[in-house]
């Protein structure tokens, strides 16, 4: 239906956002009288604290022993403009929500230090609009556009922390005294208000601290990443039984059926959702996803549902489309899953992070060398690296709230460090044989193979997240066939 525009073609129903353009829709002194009242009180009270509220006390009080007498300064980020009056969808820092379960846009989490010892954790948060200067319905991001926020007294509720108006952060930094370090990138206000406190070596320091209290999980997130893998087995499910529409259309019906599953179930998809039909899935991150879906070539699907708590599944299958893997496809497959195997099993406490990369690693030679691509001994391969013109990538990473949790953190913590209980981490060899690589016989060109889970180091050695999905070949086959009817 066509809307009724002003000469400026700015729809005249609609007020404008006041702090985008600059225009103002004209508001008469009555309607804007008659818009200040006649709204019920919808505060609510004896809220319980959301489920993570305790967890993330708890790595609140971890930061605040790392950096006693210092003012910790850790943003949510701010909404980032599309076009006009169009942002992006707004996906809450890491950091921040780690630290507070919040997800809040524009808001500020501050650790204050106390003189006693110890710090006063304070959430700066988007307050209701305010009713009496327009705000909630003439501002692009009032409430009558955008939704009822909490107020901050239900934001004391809900998070267990104090709650003040985000408004008045920049300048009460501004005006603070001591050392000072901020998780830089996400608020350039806040930045600015603390540009002559901090230094970029320290905020470093900070952000690195961060990443590192979130290699081990707390059982709060191993349930959430299990969730994560649960919906994630779910849509690839979706996916198999809609592989003949896929075929009728485009990689894209795959990535659109996966999103709809990350999006009922979840807050969105992880990351972009890798699609890859046919010879793009030797294309690493295949993410264009316009390509055709045939019968008789791999599907190599790597996808994962962010839960609304915002923590990813990334988990990865190589499926046959028509159901039935030819027997080079097999031969490959059956590679890579055995390399999985050999790698899923070298994680468990006390091993090294390196050591499930190197298990792998070893079959993928091996294999490599028995098939007559490699020259061995195999020994020598692994000593040059020279398997990875096909393997390409590294076996696995740390998984959580982001993708590629921890990243940040420094090497003797993560890659050099030795595997405790709570630490999620994918495992994900490959091989891709690209379709122009002459150096293999002809008919592996274009077959690329990937088989990632999500596995939590136990007490006693690692429990698979996404298990929910078939791995083995045969195992495969009769999953699809069972989907398909
Ligand atoms: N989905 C990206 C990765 O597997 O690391
Ligand atoms: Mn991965
Ligand atoms: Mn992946």
């Amino acid at each position: 239906m066509a809307e009724a525009r002003d000469e400026q073609g700015v729809a005249k129903d609609k007020p404008i956002k006041q702090r985008k353009n600059g225009l103002y829709p004209a508001v008469s002194e009555e309607l804007a009288t008659v818009m200040k009242s006649g709204w019920a009180d919808t505060e609510r009270h004896g809220l319980e604290p959301i489920e993570q509220a305790p967890y993330a006390a708890a790595r609140r009080a971890a930061l605040s022993a790392r950096f006693p007498g210092e003012r910790i300064v850790v943003p949510a980020g701010r909404l980032r403009t599309r076009s006009n009056d169009t942002e992006y969808p707004f996906r809450a820092a890491t950091e921040y929500v780690h630290l507070t379960g919040d997800q809040t846009q524009d808001a500020v989490l501050v650790l204050e230090p106390l003189p006693a010892g110890g710090h006063q954790a304070t959430a700066y948060l988007l307050p209701r609009s305010d009713r009496e200067n327009g705000e909630f319905w003439l501002d692009g991001q009032g409430e009558l556009w955008v939704g009822r926020r909490n107020s901050l007294a239900e934001g004391e509720q809900l998070l267990g922390l104090a709650c003040k108006d985000v408004r008045r952060a920049a300048e009460e930094l501004r005006a603070a005294t001591g050392p000072v370090r901020v998780v830089r990138g996400l608020d350039a206000g806040i930045e600015a208000a603390l540009a002559d406190k901090v230094t970029a070596e320290r905020d470093a320091e900070l952000k690195s601290f961060l990443s590192e209290l979130r290699l081990v999980k707390d059982a709060y997130e191993i349930g959430e990443l299990q969730k994560a893998c649960d919906s994630t087995a779910r849509g690839f499910e979706d996916v198999v039984k809609v592989l003949d529409r896929a075929e009728a259309t485009s990689e894209r019906w795959i990535e659109g059926t996966f999103f709809l599953r990350a999006r009922v179930e979840g807050n969105d998809i992880g990351y972009g959702s890798i699609c890859a039909a046919g010879p793009h899935a030797t294309t690493l991150h295949w993410v264009r996803n316009d390509g055709p879906v045939r019968s008789g070539e791999l599907l190599l699907l790597d996808a994962g549902v962010e839960t609304t708590s915002l923590y990813t599944a990334d988990v990865t299958r190589t499926l046959p489309i028509n159901g039935r893997f030819s027997p080079l496809q097999r031969k490959i497959y059956d590679a890579v899953y055995d390399a999985q195997q050999a790698g899923i099993a070298a994680v468990k406490p006390g091993a090294g992070y390196r050591d499930f990369h190197e298990a792998a690693q070893q079959v993928l030679a091996e294999r490599l060398v028995e098939w007559g691509l490699l020259e061995g001994p195999v020994e020598r391969v692994l000593e040059l690296s020279l398997q990875r013109r096909w393997t390409l990538h590294g076996t696995g990473h740390m998984l959580g709230l982001d993708v590629h949790d921890c990243a940040q953190a420094r090497t003797e913590t993560y890659v050099d460090c030795t595997l405790v209980p709570g630490m999620v981490l994918t495992v994900e060899p490959g091989l891709y044989f690209q379709p122009d690589d002459l150096t293999v016989p002809a008919e592996y060109r274009g077959i690329g193979v990937r088989i990632e889970d999500d596995i939590v180091v136990t007490d006693s050695g690692a429990r698979n997240l996404s298990d929910g999905l078939p791995r083995q070949a045969d195992e495969v086959e009769e999953w699809m066939a069972a989907l398909r009817g």
